[in-house]
């Protein structure tokens, strides 16, 4: 997914002015990117870049760390966000065949957002529910006993609410 100008922009004036508020100690990597991903909501290659220069470390280290933690995602979060629970009891029931379902219908992988910015897929680690296992959260809904099937029926009928809203919107302008 590409970034506007403007995004770039900004994520390199964020970085920069985070990485700032720390010590440029290599012990302070992860606390940056925390705080780069609470401000902007993702951690774009950009801000990558400000961070390991500041840190003087090589980008593909800081990029390293990123792309290892599940806590910290590249890319802007969409509109709607769907979290496919990874947890043991969600895990068993089949989480993978679910997440797998969810890539296949978004055209996406986990921890990427669509072209459009409807929608980012994330894993999660257990929601606290795994007596509903295998479970989904679409935005704060908690999707329960989740199959490949309800993927597509759920997807499909959020995409005509979000349809009739848009049109109903476009009818009172
Ligand atoms: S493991 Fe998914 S809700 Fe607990």
């Amino acid at each position: 997914m590409k970034l506007t100008e403007e995004e770039k922009q900004i994520a390199v004036e964020t970085s920069r002015k985070v990485s700032e508020l720390f010590d440029p100690g290599k012990g302070n990597l992860i606390p940056i990117l925390q705080r780069v991903q609470g401000e902007l909501g993702y951690v774009p290659p950009e801000a990558m870049e400000v961070v390991a220069g500041y840190l003087d470390l090589p980008p593909v280290e800081v990029y390293g760390v990123v792309t290892f933690y599940n806590q910290f995602r590249t890319t802007p979060p969409g509109k709607h966000q769907v979290k496919v629970c990874m947890g043991t009891a969600c895990h068993v029931k089949g989480g993978h065949i679910i997440l797998d379902s969810w890539e296949r219908r978004l055209g996406i992988k986990v921890g990427e957002t669509t072209e459009d910015r409807e929608y980012s897929l994330e894993r999660v680690a257990c929601v606290g529910c795994c007596t509903l296992a295998p479970v989904t959260l679409y935005d704060e809904e908690v999707i329960p006993k989740i199959t490949p099937t309800k993927v597509d029926g759920l997807l499909f009928s959020h995409q005509l609410a979000d349809k009739q809203q848009k049109e109903g919107n476009a009818g009172e302008k």
